[in-house]
C-alpha cells in the first residue's frame, strides 16, 4: 500500500527518547525547554509555547485572547474540524467563510462580509502549507481591532514574503501530530510576540499554575510552592514528545526538500492533464504538508477507487465543516461546495521512494488516458 501520509523516524528519535528516559522524568521539563528554544531558532521567533496537540494550541490561543462565549471567530469552512472544535471549545461561535476556488485559501472578500459587531477573531488556515493573504488580514486587524489566530498546522517551515510563518498574526499555532512536516507523535506549538500573552499562555497551559520567578521547566529546579491564578488546562507538552520533536527538527530541511521535490514532480507530470486543475503553489517558499489537485468533470470518486485498486491511498481534505451536523448552517459557500466534489490529496511524505512516486504518477495518468 502506498500510504497518503506518514511520519519518518528512526534511531535518532530513539536516541533522544532514551536520553529522556535516562533523565528520569517524562513530563513537562527540560526537553520541552530545549524544543521550544530550537523552535525559536528555526522560526526566528521571540516566544514559543509547546503544547500537547495543535488543537489544544488553537484552543489555548483563543482562551488567552479572552475570546468569550458568544464571540464570533471567522474561519474557512474548508479546514480540518480541529479548527472549528477549538473555537467551540472556547464557547465561541465559528463563522464559516468561503475560500478562493483556485488556492483554496480564505477569501478576503468573504471574510469582510462575515465581520459583525461580535467578531473578535479571524482564524486563517494555511491550507496545505500555502500562506493565506496575511497582508490583508493584518490591515483588517489594524482597522477593526480584530485578533488574528493563524492555524498553521500545515505550514511548519513555509515562508511568506521572505519570513517564516510564525508571528504574522497575534498568535500562530502549529501541529506536530504523527503525519505533519515534523512530528512529536502528538504535539503542537504556539508562536506569539506579546510577552503578556505568552505569560498567560504558559499559565493556562498548565492548570492556571503560576510558579513565580521560575525560568526553567526542569523539575530538579522546581520548588514546592505555587499559586493558581487563572482557569487553565492540561495542555503542556511532555519531555517524551519533545525528545522526538528535537530529533525531527534536525532533519526538517531534508524533510521539506523531499516534500517539495515530490510536489514539483507531480506538477510537471500532471500539468497537461485537462481534467486536473493544479493549485497555484510556489514550492520554492511553501513547505507542503499535503498535495491536493482538483479533479474536474465528476471523476474524483472514480479516481479514488482506481487508485485504491492499485494499492494507492488518497483522500479528500476536508469535508467542509458547514456540512457536519454539529456545525451545519443554512448559508451556502459556492466555491467550497464546488471544490468539495473535486479535491483530492495524493500521497505525500518523506518515506515515499522514487518508485512509489512514479507508481502514483503513472496510475493517475493511466486513469485519465482511458
Ligand atoms: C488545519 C488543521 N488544524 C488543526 C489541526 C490540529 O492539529 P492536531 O492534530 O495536532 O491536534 C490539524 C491536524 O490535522 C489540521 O489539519
Amino acid at each position: 500500500m502506498i500510504k497518503i501520509a506518514r511520519g519518518s523516524f528512526g534511531e535518532e528519535e530513539l536516541e533522544e527518547v532514551r536520553s529522556a528516559f535516562d533523565y528520569g522524568y517524562l513530563g513537562l521539563g527540560h526537553k520541552v525547554d530545549e524544543f521550544e528554544n530550537e523552535l525559536k531558532k528555526f522560526l526566528n521567533a521571540n516566544y514559543v509555547v509547546a503544547t500537547n496537540t495543535g488543537t489544544s494550541a488553537l484552543h489555548l490561543a483563543l482562551e488567552a485572547l479572552e475570546i468569550k462565549p458568544g464571540d464570533e471567530v471567522i474561519v474557512p469552512s474548508l479546514t480540518f474540524v480541529a479548527s472549528f472544535q477549538a473555537i467551540s471549545a472556547a464557547r465561541a461561535v465559528p463563522i464559516p467563510c468561503d475560500v478562493y476556488p483556485d488556492t483554496l485559501l480564505m477569501d478576503m472578500e468573504a471574510v469582510n462580509e462575515k465581520i459583525s459587531k461580535r467578531t473578535r477573531a479571524i482564524m486563517p488556515v494555511h491550507y496545505g502549507g500555502n500562506p493565506c493573504d496575511m497582508k490583508t488580514l493584518l490591515e483588517i486587524k489594524k482597522d477593526r481591532g480584530i485578533r488574528i489566530v493563524e492555524d498553521a498546522a500545515h505550514a511548519f517551515g513555509s515562508t511568506y514574503f521572505g519570513k517564516k510563518i510564525g508571528g504574522f498574526g497575534d498568535i500562530t499555532c502549529f501541529s506536530f501530530d504523527s503525519i505533519k512536516n515534523i512530528t512529536c507523535a502528538e504535539g503542537g506549538a504556539i508562536v506569539c510576540n506579546e510577552p503578556g500573552l505568552v505569560e498567560k499562555l504558559k499559565i493556562k497551559r498548565l492548570l492556571g499554575i503560576d510558579r513565580k520567578n521560575q525560568t526553567s521547566l526542569s523539575w530538579k529546579e522546581r520548588g514546592w510552592s505555587y499559586d493558581v491564578v487563572d482557569q487553565g488546562f492540561r495542555y503542556h507538552m511532555s519531555n517524551l514528545n519533545a525528545a522526538i520533536g528535537l530529533a525531527q527538527l534536525k532533519k526538517v530541511e531534508t524533510f521539506i526538500s523531499r516534500r517539495r521535490e515530490i510536489c514539483v514532480q507531480y506538477v510537471s507530470e500532471f500539468k497537461n492533464i485537462s481534467s486536473v486543475q493544479l493549485l497555484p503553489v510556489d514550492y520554492s517558499v511553501v513547505a507542503p504538508h499535503i498535495f491536493v489537485i482538483l479533479v474536474l468533470g465528476n471523476k474524483r470518486d472514480k479516481l479514488i477507487q482506481f487508485l485504491k485498486d492499485r494499492d494507492i491511498e488518497s483522500s479528500v481534505p476536508y469535508v467542509p465543516n458547514h456540512l457536519h451536523s454539529f456545525y451545519r448552517t443554512n448559508t451556502s459557500f459556492p466555491n467550497t461546495d464546488k471544490v468539495f466534489n473535486e479535491i483530492l490529496a495524493l500521497p505525500l511524505h518523506t518515506e515515499l521512494s522514487d518508485e512509489d512516486v512514479w507508481v502514483v504518477i503513472s496510475s493517475v495518468k493511466e486513469f485519465f488516458s482511458k
